[in-house]
């Protein structure tokens, strides 16, 4: 059996959930799911970020204490998770002095043991929303390009650096050669281009101007700079400081799914740590773009924020998971909107899958009072060429992180299937050719048992309501192998009375 290890990032603790959070944990989720399928040993990770100045001064902001601050908002992360119907194993907080501290104690000494941290007097511009040092390329009339609406701090102080320019070359070449794998193609190209340029970082700042942090081992007038603590997370949840066996099977991350913006510190700054450390790097970053919300950057200034927890409340969270999986396009920037999300939802939920789940239990209920014996023998070799044809595609797109793709191959089938009760008319030979009738409606149950397989890292809730309709086993392991699904044709179908009958109603105007 392989073993699999994704990722999210994990979310600074300034604020509540929003829905480009939720993007990012749903496409995890897909693929972790997916991984599953394919019969691999899935760990799935998620956490939160909870140091630094910008998770201080955000408290104080509210009159609290930091701890209580992000114990509070921690429990909307862990909520979020649940709502979306996420399966990640483990849950890391940065703050847990017990799971996380000791990791990153380990992986700073052994930064100091490779002579990879120095200390010296450091002139800079902090920006608070960055979490980062700015260099002039990030300014625009003095400002950060993406955090410009508060003033940066001007910092002149001594600080431990860590040396990353003593690594680019190798994390180049390795970059270059796939060995560590950007994805998509255009963010390796980005990451390229900047990492001659890469200088030594900051790693460190004195604790005057920053308490709230884990402090340098050796050095308590120092407190661990915010990535440094937080990049950690992806190791020391496995047990990296305890040699646990965790760490051993899981290490390296298959995938860490990251936005576009914070892809030069996971593929610049962590590997270079990691690259001290002596520890292999992830084999990928898989890389999302930005919801933004009716074409507008999502800001708590615009007060365009979609909070996920009423959309999951209004819609359910298998329509969210849907909408954010299909309409944005994974790796690339999108738009979320209450519009778009009822015009998927009443064009491709309602009238395509929910239309075709319908029909086919009214079908069977008016007709074979509520249950078709389900006939292999029944169901057509161009039937099969088809889905197999569709399914491979759907393959190939989640094995290149292309989950809009796929779920755009899974509506493909189901256009099919709707096309032919149209075009077989099973309403007319139940009459005329009782013999022809079941041929259809075994076809029409034989690809919504695929179509439920291909739904299942998508929309989960969904596929088990379609395979409870079918009776059919929804144990994976009856696959052998999902990657070929369609010749394994199920030995028992029991399309039933009743169920799954009304699974996406009309959304009322
Ligand atoms: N704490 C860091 C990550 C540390 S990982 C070791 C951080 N936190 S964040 O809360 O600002 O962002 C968390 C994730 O949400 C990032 O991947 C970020 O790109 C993503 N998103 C934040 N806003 C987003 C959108 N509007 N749309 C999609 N994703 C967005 O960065």
């Amino acid at each position: 059996m392989n073993k699999f290890y994704i990722t999210t990032s994990i979310p600074y603790l300034n604020g509540r959930p929003h829905i480009g959070h939720a993007l990012e944990f749903v496409q995890a989720d897909v693929l972790a799911r997916y991984n599953r399928l394919l019969g691999e040993d899935v760990w799935f990770l998620s956490g939160t970020d909870e140091h630094g100045i910008k998770i201080s001064r955000t408290a104080q902001a509210n009159g609290k204490s930091e701890k209580e601050f992000t114990d509070e908002l921690a429990e909307e992360f862990r909520l979020v998770l649940k709502k979306l119907n996420i399966s990640n194993n483990d849950f890391i907080r940065t703050s847990d002095k017990e799971r996380h501290w000791p990791g990153v104690n380990k992986i700073w000494l052994e930064l100091v043991a490779k002579d990879d941290l120095y200390k010296k007097s450091y002139q800079g511009l902090y920006c608070a929303g960055c979490e980062a040092f700015l260099k002039k390329s990030d300014l625009v009339d003095g400002r950060c390009k993406i955090h410009n609406m508060k003033g940066l701090d001007v910092v002149e102080e001594e600080n431990w650096f860590f040396r990353l320019s003593k690594y680019k070359k190798e994390i180049k070449k390795k970059i270059e050669s796939d060995e560590f794998r950007i994805v998509p193609e255009t963010r390796k190209n980005e990451i390229i281009n900047l990492i001659n340029d890469a200088e030594d970082v900051s790693f460190s700042r004195p604790v005057e101007s920053l308490k709230w942090g884990i402090p340098v081992p050796n050095d308590p007038s120092q407190t661990i700079y915010v990535w440094a603590d937080a990049l950690t997370n992806y190791i020391s949840a496995l047990g990296y400081a305890s040699g646990d066996t965790r760490f051993n099977k899981f290490w390296p991350a298959d995938v860490h799914l990251v936005g576009k913006d914070i892809l030069r510190f996971h593929a610049l700054i962590w590997p270079a740590i990691l690259l001290s450390a002596g520890l292999k790097l992830p084999e990928s970053i898989y890389v999302h773009g930005f919801i933004n919300v009716d074409g507008q950057k999502m800001s708590k200034t615009i007060g365009n924020i979609i909070d996920p927890f009423s959309v999951i409340e209004k819609y359910s969270a298998d329509v969210v998971r849907y909408f954010l999986l299909r309409e944005i396009p994974s790796g690339e920037d999108g738009d979320f909107s209450y519009k778009k999300l009822e015009d998927r939802y009443n064009g491709d939920l309602a009238n395509g899958l929910g239309n075709l789940v319908q029909r086919t239990v009214t079908l069977i209920e008016n007709n074979l009072a509520g249950e078709l014996i389900y006939k292999p023998a029944m169901i057509e070799e161009e039937m099969k060429n088809k889905i197999d044809q569709l399914f491979k595609e759907y393959i190939k797109n989640l094995d290149s992180f292309l989950l809009h793709e796929s779920l755009g191959k899974t509506w493909e089938l189901i256009g099919v299937a709707n096309k032919y009760v149209d075009d077989h008319k099973p309403w007319i030979s139940v009459k005329e050719n009782p013999e022809k009738f079941l041929v259809t409606m075994n076809n029409v149950v034989f690809i919504l048992y695929n179509v439920a397989w291909m739904l299942t890292p998508f929309m989960p809730e969904t596929a088990d309501k379609i395979f409870k309709t079918l009776g059919a086993d929804r144990d994976a392991k009856t696959l052998e192998n999902y990657k070929f699904l369609v010749q394994k044709t199920p030995s028992s179908l029991n399309a039933s009375k009743g169920q799954g009958a009304g699974l996406f109603p009309r959304l009322e105007k």
